[in-house]
């Protein structure tokens, strides 16, 4: 309902905008789609590179900011992640993975990945300012100096477009966020796990412990098998890669 579209070239990126509106007080249920980014930001500080192509926007990048009841939170950036890979999904790609928390993975590739940010309202109301940041490769990215090279959508897809994959992802997302706003990850833990690009697999945590991963719980929690007996791994607390 009354989502404002707002489509600007340049900007230093969409999520940041949408919380420093969000301090300013504005916290209406916007779509903020950026053709360039200049400071693009990742989860952990990193940074988000796109393309500085003039013509094609080489990545899709937009954050969806919706005002929400607060609720716990975590898990929903695997939502998001089901919902937006449950829309790219085409018949002459391999299916869409998702890597715990929040990264899409194409053939062992990554193809894109999500920042969600919450800002307390300055109005002393009871919701919360949800500022859900996607970022998808459209066209190939230049030397980004990424640990593993990336994949992007047009070489499934050498048609698509940022306003036609826009008009693919935004509508069953928006959906998906409020489902997720009043049932949690239950609806989506089945859709996951089929998408689950670690589970099965022997991974490392942040600290240096390996162990086995039996994929995520009910709550979105990734479940580790270590030498000291499994872990529930909540989003917030560590990165997960595989070894
Ligand atoms: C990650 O891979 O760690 C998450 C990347 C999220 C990038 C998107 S691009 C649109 C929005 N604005 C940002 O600055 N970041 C997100």
């Amino acid at each position: 309902p009354g989502l404002a579209v707002e489509v600007v070239d340049e900007i230093d990126s969409t999520s940041s905008e949408l919380m420093r509106r969000a301090r300013d007080g504005r916290t209406q249920p916007v779509l903020l789609v950026a053709k360039r980014q200049t400071a693009g930001r990742g989860r952990m500080g990193r940074a988000w590179q796109s393309s500085q192509a003039e013509q094609e926007p080489a990545s899709l990048t937009f954050s969806l900011g919706l005002p929400l009841m607060p609720r716990d939170w975590s898990g929903l950036s695997l939502a998001v992640g089901v919902s937006v890979a449950e829309s790219l999904d085409a018949p002459n790609m391999a299916k869409v993975a998702l890597k715990w928390p929040n990264d899409l993975w194409v053939e062992e590739r990554k193809l894109g990945g999500i920042l969600i940010e919450t800002a307390l309202p300055q109005d002393g109301s009871a919701e919360r300012y949800l500022v859900i940041g996607i970022g998808i490769n459209i066209g190939a990215p230049e030397g980004t100096g990424m640990s593993t090279p990336p994949a992007w959508i047009a070489q499934w897809r050498p048609e698509a477009t940022a306003p036609q994959l826009l008009r693919e992802i935004v509508p069953p997302l928006v959906s998906h966020v409020l489902l997720f706003g009043d049932r949690g990850f239950v609806p989506f833990a089945e859709r996951f796990a089929r998408r689950d690009l670690l589970r099965g697999r022997e991974v490392q945590l942040s600290d240096g412990t390996l162990g086995h991963c039996e994929g995520v719980g009910w709550g979105g929690e990734l479940l580790v098998r270590t030498a000291s007996g499994m872990k529930n791994i909540t989003s917030a607390e560590v990165s997960v890669r595989p070894r």
